[in-house]
C-alpha cells in the first residue's frame, strides 16, 4: 500500500492524511498515559478496542442526529474521518464524583452529583490542560458564545443518550471527556463530535459492583486494564471477532 502523509501524532492516536481531500486516516495506538504524561505505558489491544468501541458509539450517535466527525472503520486500528478544525477545548461532563473533581472539592468519590455538570479544559499539553471557564473561552476566541451553546447543546445530548445506552449494559457512565471541531461545507460552518469515545476518556462502572473498566485501572495501578477494555466491548456487544487473542492487529504504516 501507499506510503500516507502522517499529520500529527499525539499520546494515543496518529493522525494521517485521508485517501480524499477532506478526510484523516485515525490510528488507534495501544500506548497509554496519565498524569498528563508523566506516567506511560502500553495497554496491549487498546487501539483495536477503542477503535471498535469509539465506531460504535459515534455510529449510534449519528444515529440519533449527532453530527460526528466519524466515517467508517477501515481495519483494526484505523478509521476514516471528516478532517475537521479542532476546537482547542476538553469538555469533561460528570454525573457521579470522581477522580479530579472528588478531590479537588472534597467529595467522596462514587456520590451521585445533584445533576451533570459540565467543565471546560484548555486544550494544551504544555500548559497541562489547565481548567477554563466560559469567559476565558469566549475572551480568547478559543470558540464563540454561540459554538458554545452548540457544544453544550450536543455535549447534553451525548450524555444522556449515552448514559441509557451503556446502563442497559449495566455500566454507569461516571464522567467523560469529548472534543469537538468546526466542519466546513459549502460555505457553512457546523460543529461536530470529533476525536474519539472509548474507556480511555470515560469513566465506567460495572452498574452493579462499581468496579472500575476504564483508563483508571491503568492510572491507578488497578492491574486487568485490558480485561477492563474488553470487558466494555463485550457488553456493548462488538469484542472484535479475532477475541482477546491477537490484538495487536495491522502495523502502523508511516
Ligand atoms: P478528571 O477527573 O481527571 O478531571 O477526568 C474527567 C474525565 O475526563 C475522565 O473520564 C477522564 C477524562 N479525561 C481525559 O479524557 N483526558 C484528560 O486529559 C483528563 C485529565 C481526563
Amino acid at each position: 500500500m501507499a506510503r500516507r502523509r502522517q499529520l500529527y501524532e499525539g499520546k494515543a492516536k496518529i493522525l494521517f492524511e485521508g485517501p480524499e481531500p477532506g478526510t484523516l486516516v485515525q490510528y488507534f495506538k495501544d500506548d497509554a498515559t496519565a498524569f498528563n504524561a508523566q506516567k506511560k505505558g502500553t495497554i496491549t489491544g487498546k487501539g483495536v478496542l477503542n477503535n471498535r468501541i469509539s465506531e460504535y458509539l459515534m455510529q449510534r450517535l449519528g444515529e440519533i442526529g449527532i453530527p460526528t466527525h466519524f466515517i467508517r472503520r477501515l481495519n483494526m486500528r484505523e478509521q476514516l474521518v471528516r478532517e475537521v478544525e479542532i476546537i482547542p477545548l476538553e469538555i469533561v461532563v460528570r454525573n457521579v464524583a470522581a477522580g479530579s473533581l472528588a478531590s479537588r472539592l472534597g467529595i467522596q468519590e462514587g456520590t451521585r452529583l445533584p445533576r451533570s455538570i459540565i467543565e471546560y479544559y484548555y486544550k494544551n499539553d504544555a500548559l497541562q490542560d489547565p481548567m477554563v471557564s466560559e469567559e476565558h473561552i469566549t475572551a480568547f476566541g478559543w470558540a464563540s458564545t454561540h459554538d458554545l451553546d452548540d457544544i453544550v447543546q450536543l455535549t447534553l445530548r451525548v450524555n444522556d443518550f449515552l448514559t441509557g445506552l451503556l446502563l442497559g449494559v449495566g455500566i454507569t457512565l461516571v464522567d467523560f471527556k469529548l472534543e469537538f471541531g468546526r466542519l466546513y461545507e459549502n460555505d457553512e460552518m457546523r460543529i461536530v463530535l470529533a476525536d474519539e469515545i472509548s474507556p480511555d476518556n470515560c469513566r465506567l462502572w460495572d452498574a452493579k459492583t462499581g468496579e472500575k473498566m476504564d483508563k483508571d485501572r491503568f492510572r491507578r495501578d488497578l492491574g486487568k486494564v485490558e480485561e477492563g477494555y474488553q470487558e466494555v466491548a463485550r457488553r456493548l456487544g462488538i469484542l472484535p471477532e479475532a477475541g482477546v487473542r491477537d490484538m495487536k492487529g495491522p502495523e502502523v504504516m508511516q
